[in-house]
């Protein structure tokens, strides 16, 4: 079948809106109508090239949508169900999977790759073979996807807000909840509060931080993140380091979050010195895969005070656990998630989307895809 969908073709290059090639789904895999994308930021290290993958390639890993139709062997989804796309899949059965670490299930290992598990490449165009972004490319009408990427959501849902699901609230909840295990009493400080930054906020506030300091040099970034369960916002790390220790009697924050665009050594250095005794600093953001991101000085700081260092994907969250969890957060009203959607797109649009998310307008933009 046919699909409208916007193609990368080359680094540093708008994306192309063309007419793709869709194959029926295979073994394992479901043909999904895309409803909604988010517009997350890591799309835009695919574009800039600092995340390598497969080009030409279908773009978009923030999705949601209805199944259409299924492959032979699919027991996840049946046609007609509501899902979320995790940008994640979860096999269920590589050691990862089997201890409770989804997160990191050796599928995602090759899901820049392009391709489904096969390999198996659903789409074609004028270009040749084309890739889909984490195994799902949902910047596109339709799309052909694992089983292994689709959870099965509440029908009532509303599907623009689901599709957040898929990366940028578990991402920024889980870093603050699983990943920094934030605690009743804590301090703590959220690093760039854009679409992954500021669900790091509303985690740390529900899991009952004391205060949560969000640092961006964007006013309406530290707006929103106020609205949002911040109970203080400052524009450098400087500002929060002084601020943390103001608030703890000199102790510094207990955790820090850090998701800026871009992970740098200073920001990393920034959270060094912003946090206490026995704190842990979580890394989320992604950076080119030659920077060096971690230089600490001095590091044996990290000794003596006992300090955690760690890394989090997917805000080490179980996408077919979790992410019913987060939409039923999200129907008691714990979890906001109407405010985060600052614009809206047609597809033909994402361009402008990206360049308003590049100008610092946008907390998410989504795209609503249209259907004949
Ligand atoms: N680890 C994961 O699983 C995972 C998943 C999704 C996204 N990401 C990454 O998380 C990062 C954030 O993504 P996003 O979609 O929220 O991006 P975004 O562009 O929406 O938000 C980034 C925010 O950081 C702010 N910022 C920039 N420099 C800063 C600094 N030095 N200090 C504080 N704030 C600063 C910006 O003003 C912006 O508001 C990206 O690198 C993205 O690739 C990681
Ligand atoms: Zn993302
Ligand atoms: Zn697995």
């Amino acid at each position: 079948m046919k699909s409208v969908a916007a193609v990368l073709h080359e680094v540093n290059k708008p994306l192309e809106i063309e007419e793709i090639e869709l194959d029926g789904p295979a073994e394992g895999e479901v043909l999904i109508r895309f409803t909604h994308a988010g517009l997350c930021h890591s799309d835009l290290h695919v574009m800039e090239g600092d995340i390598e993958g497969w080009l030409p390639m279908v773009l978009g890993h923030e999705g949601s949508g209805v199944v259409e139709d299924v492959g032979p062997g699919v027991t996840r989804v049946a046609p007609g169900d509501h899902v979320v796309c995790s940008f994640i899949p979860s096999c269920g059965s590589c050691h990862w999977c089997a201890t409770g670490q989804q997160a990191i299930c050796d599928m995602g290992a090759s899901i820049m790759r392009g391709h489904l598990p096969g390999p198996r490449w659903p789409i074609s165009g004028p270009g040749g073979r084309y890739g889909a972004m984490c195994m799902l490319g949902t910047f596109s009408q339709y799309g052909v996807i694992s089983q292994n990427s689709a959870v099965r959501i509440d029908p009532d849902l509303p599907l623009d807000v689901a599709a957040l699901v898929g990366c940028g609230v578990p991402t920024g909840w889980g870093s603050a909840v699983n990943a920094a295990q934030v605690r009743p009493g804590d301090g703590v400080i959220v690093f760039g509060v854009g679409g992954i930054g500021v669900n790091a906020v509303q985690g740390a506030r529900f899991a009952g931080a004391r205060y949560v300091i969000a640092v961006d040099p964007l006013a309406n970034k530290r707006e929103m993140a106020e609205r949002l369960g911040a109970t203080h916002s400052v524009a450098t790390g400087a500002e929060a380091a002084a601020l943390a220790r103001e608030l703890s009697r000199g102790l510094g924050a207990d955790k820090a979050i850090l998701t800026p665009d871009k992970m740098t050594a200073e920001v990393v250095a920034e959270a060094f010195e912003a946090t206490g005794k026995a704190s842990t600093i979580v890394l989320t953001a992604m950076s080119g895969f030659t920077e060096q991101t971690l230089r600490l000085l001095p590091g044996v700081v990290a000794t003596l005070y006992k300090k955690t260092i760690k890394g989090s994907l997917f805000g080490d969250c179980n996408p077919t656990s979790d992410i019913p969890r987060l939409l039923a957060l999200y129907q008691t009203g714990d979890l906001k998630l109407d405010e985060l959607i600052t614009r809206r797109y047609s597809l033909e649009q994402v361009n402008e989307g990206y360049a308003d998310l590049l100008a610092g307008h946008n907390v998410r933009g989504v795209i609503e895809h249209q259907h004949g």
